[in-house]
């Protein structure tokens, strides 16, 4: 029989909780220990997603639905059209059946194994391919899956997509690259086409018979709201040099999250959003497909302390496991909690930070300002989890699964 998960108040808890479960069951070992129930108890706290068995203590990650579901209606709510999600970011059910049950009708995905995922899920979801470069047997299976909207930043991907049979008045948004600033790391060096190929290219579209839209990504954790002003005056314009009325305008994702521990306020983007609608001629439908900005505030991820030593610590993850943004933007906000829960603040001082494996790579940018009090068995909890931990952390030396725990806040 399925376990029904059990909610708990918060990270802290969680802490201290297993904590005092630690300490019961220790006595328990002592007398006659019941497994079946210590098998119960250590079940209760897992949400079903599968990843339930990290090791002893392994890290944990923390998911509150009700983070998930506000920022889904702030999206809602603020974004002037329709909001749809960036699979890539977090690949779970769990997230797409909420999103799903929250109203949510569209996803972005990129690639067959993220179609696979969501028709089971959600099989009704409209799909959008927005990764701009497919095979020939991707575009086979996509097609097969009733994808229905298309990016394209080269010509010679919109012959692959019309050589497999693409129907008319299908939608091809046709993806720009602009030189903005304001992003972690900017995406317009492997995708995208440049203003001027982005007329000839929304040209064919309309020629081959398709429905030109335009597509752009400002480039992840941008936290610069011109940067969307400066991709969608340069979409207006290429639109009206092309002489094609756009279908849709996709602003794309790129929205941040929360990783300096602090709240996010995604109203100026959405307002910078609103008035770049200005610069088109006709009236035009918008979409953005979020990926980071929609789910990582709703994650918390919590490793633990393996060994302190002189200027040197250990954790039980690292950058080839959940913490693998860290090597790629560095390591987002932490809150260091003993074993008893409680914060341990006070005077910090320079750690060098490694992961379990045994890859010297496997270490946090940097020195890392810790408590001097950080003993083995704390924790640290990172803020702002959710996006692009489940997809790429590795199993690198049999160590980056985590278990999920539902929470009621972070
Ligand atoms: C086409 C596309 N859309 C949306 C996203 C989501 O980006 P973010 O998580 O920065 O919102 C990505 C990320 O790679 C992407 O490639």
């Amino acid at each position: 029989m399925m376990q029904r998960p059990v909610m708990v108040a918060d990270p802290a808890a969680w802490i201290a909780q297993d904590d005092a479960q630690a300490g019961a069951q220790d006595d328990a070992q002592a007398g006659a220990q019941d497994d079946a129930q210590a098998g119960a108890q250590a079940g209760a706290q897992d949400d079903g997603t599968g990843h339930d068995e990290p090791g002893p203590d392994g890290p944990v990650l923390f998911f509150c639905a009700a983070a998930l579901e506000a920022r889904h209606l702030a999206f809602r709510d603020g974004f002037p059209g329709d909001v749809t999600f960036a699979v890539k970011a977090n690949p779970s059910e769990a997230v797409l059946a909420q999103l799903w049950a929250g109203g949510m009708r569209a996803f972005d995905v990129a690639s067959p194994e993220e179609i696979a995922l969501v028709r089971r899920v959600c099989p009704r979801a409209v799909l959008h391919y927005h990764n701009p470069v497919r095979s020939r047997a991707e575009i086979a299976l996509a097609r097969a899956a009733g994808v229905a909207s298309w990016s394209v930043d080269e010509a010679g991907e919109l012959v692959k997509l019309l050589e497999c049979g693409l129907p008319a008045g299908s939608e091809v948004a046709v993806r720009l690259a602009l030189p903005v600033a304001g992003a972690a790391y900017a995406f317009g060096a492997k995708f995208g086409a440049g203003p001027e190929a982005a007329v000839t290219l929304l040209r064919q579209v309309a020629e081959a018979g398709m429905r030109p839209s335009m597509t752009f990504h400002v480039g992840t954790q941008c936290t610069d709201p011109a940067a969307w002003g400066a991709y969608m005056a340069e979409a207006a314009r290429c639109a009206q040099a092309a002489g094609v009325t756009l279908d849709r305008l996709n602003v794309g994702g790129g929205f941040p999250g929360g990783r300096d521990g602090g709240p996010v306020d995604h109203a100026p983007i959405f307002a910078a959003i609103r008035a770049g609608l200005a610069g088109f001629a006709q009236p035009l439908a918008l979409v953005c497909e979020p990926g980071r900005g929609l789910v990582a505030d709703a994650f918390a991820y919590g490793v633990q302390v393996k060994s302190r030593r002189a200027g040197r610590v250990y954790l039980t993850d690292g950058i080839y496991g959940g913490l693998v943004e860290a090597g790629q933007i560095g390591a987002g906000a932490f809150v260091v909690r003993g074993p008893d829960g409680q914060v341990r603040a006070g005077e910090t001082a320079a750690f060098t930070v490694f992961g379990p494996t045994c890859d010297s790579l496997d270490r946090l940018p940097g020195e890392v300002a810790l408590p001097v009090t950080l003993a083995e068995g704390d924790w640290l909890i990172f803020a702002a989890m959710g996006a692009y931990v489940q997809g790429m952390s590795s199993r690198f030396n049999g160590y980056g699964d985590w278990r999920q725990v539902a929470v009621a806040a972070l």
